[in-house]
């Protein structure tokens, strides 16, 4: 796939269509994108199975080519050769193309105790501040010069292990510093670690290569430091957020669908929303069938969370589904500043929704109506797809990059569904 291509596609959906049968859901682009650092660590070949192909995750790879390594795709798979690693310098272009690669940093200190490489800034969700990234990693030793954005990380001491209190749970942080402390001297404890499923898949990704990684997925994690790692063949786990947004389409669309690939655990956190919506679930083994009632009933209040609470990535998908819901919904953005900007795009399509810094009320409305609205983010861009489903009429969704960095064969998948959705080039 060419992904510079997507900057002037755009999605065009006749909504409406009641949606049937099954869908797969992919590997995860957050478990993907820190495993894919990882794999520097590793100094020999890893295999990723069910890796998606996204631009997010070429992107890495990229960076990982432009590091030294050899990079090749088999279908899902991946494999990386990290033995011949010949800089710690990410070019900025390479940087900016995806936030998550801040996590090269905690990679490359772990791999050849240096990293030179420039801040991905801030984002549409608002100021992405990095300090606890950068306040642990200097606890462990790194020295880190800043100047304009740009990082410079030295090691003349070695990295070495030692226990640290995070002021908040971030995702990015805790896989920065796992990365940093696998090889490092003596023990790391991280208290108040994220907990994320994307976190587990991170550690056990690094424990196949020979880490000592202790209780990820709880509140502290211990990394005993090794010396060595070596290469492993991993299978990243099943994207949770895709799943959440396949299940708002059903929802949305009054449907019946089966989720096949899924980690059913990991989207328990959503389902207390849809069943409180008036949707059932079922689960089997790795399936998840969701059955939805004619017309959603409201929910009362959504309040995003660190895992396991209701994850801030389905916060706007599932807004959408309730923009159609009878009776009134409220969302507490906890996550991030600023991630209500698919408001203004469903308002245009005729939802009623006020928001106020990180309170929006939702009143649900008979029906939308089908309009040209933008992608200002992925999950924003997911949201209007939802929307679109819904809608009476065309939904043109342009600025579809946004949706390629994270759902894989999104049109495709809801066409098999039974939607109506093509994928077109638009000038610009
Ligand atoms: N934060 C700080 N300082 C830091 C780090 C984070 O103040 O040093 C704040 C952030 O500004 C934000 C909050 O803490 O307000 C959460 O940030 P976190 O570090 O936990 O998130 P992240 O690692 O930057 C990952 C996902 C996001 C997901 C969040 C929360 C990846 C590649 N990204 O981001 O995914 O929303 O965790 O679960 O794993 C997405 O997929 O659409 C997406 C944005």
């Amino acid at each position: 796939m060419d992904w510079t291509v997507g900057k002037m596609d755009a999605f065009i959906i006749k909504g409406k269509s009641s949606l049937s049968g099954e869908v797969d859901i992919h590997g995860a682009k957050n478990s993907a994108l820190p495993i894919l650092a990882a794999t520097l660590l590793s100094g020999g070949v890893c295999v990723l199975e069910n890796c998606p192909e996204l631009s997010d995750v070429e992107n890495a790879i990229e960076i990982l080519k432009s590091l030294g390594c050899k990079v090749r795709r088999e279908a899902d798979r991946v494999i990386v050769d990290s033995e011949s690693v010949s800089t710690c310098r990410v070019e900025p272009e390479l940087m900016h193309k995806i936030r998550s690669s801040i996590v090269f940093m905690g990679a490359l200190i772990g791999r050849t105790g240096c990293a030179h490489l420039s801040f991905p800034g801030g984002c549409e969700l608002g100021p992405r501040p990095i300090d606890i990234h950068i306040n642990s990693l200097k606890r462990l030793g790194v020295v880190i010069d800043e100047k304009h954005g740009h990082f410079s990380c030295t090691t003349p001491n070695g990295v070495n292990g030692v226990t640290l209190n995070l002021p908040f749970p971030s995702v990015g942080a805790t896989e920065n510093i796992i990365m940093a402390a696998v090889t490092s001297q003596g023990t790391t404890k991280i208290h108040n670690a994220a907990r994320e499923p994307e976190i587990v898949d991170l550690a056990n990704f690094l424990n196949r290569c020979g880490a000592n990684i202790y209780g990820a997925g709880e509140g502290v994690i211990t990394i005993d430091g090794v010396h060595q790692l070596h290469g492993c063949t991993h299978r990243i786990i099943p994207d949770r957020i895709e799943a959440a947004t396949y299940m708002a389409a059903a929802a949305v669309t009054g449907s019946t669908i089966t989720l096949n690939n899924v980690i059913s655990d990991h989207i328990e956190p959503v389902y207390y929303v849809f069943r409180e919506a008036g949707c059932s679930i079922r689960t089997y083994k790795n399936k998840l069938l969701i059955q939805s009632p004619e017309r959603l009933k409201r929910v009362k209040l959504i309040r995003t969370l660190v895992y396991p609470g209701f994850p801030t990535d389905a916060q706007a998908p599932v807004m959408a589904m309730l923009t159609v819901a009878n009776g009134t919904s409220m969302f507490i953005e906890t996550i991030f500043q600023n991630r209500y900007k698919h408001v203004d795009e469903l308002i245009k399509m005729g939802a009623n929704i006020k928001t106020e810094e990180r309170v929006a009320v939702v009143e649900g409305v008979k029906s939308l109506y089908g309009a040209k609205v933008a992608a200002t983010d992925l999950r924003s861009g997911a949201a209007l797809v939802i929307a679109g489903l819904a809608a009476k009429g065309e939904t043109t969704v342009t600025n579809v990059y946004h949706i390629d960095r994270g759902y894989e064969q999104l049109t495709e998948n809801l066409r098999k569904l039974g939607a109506d959705i093509y994928r077109t080039t638009i000038g610009e």
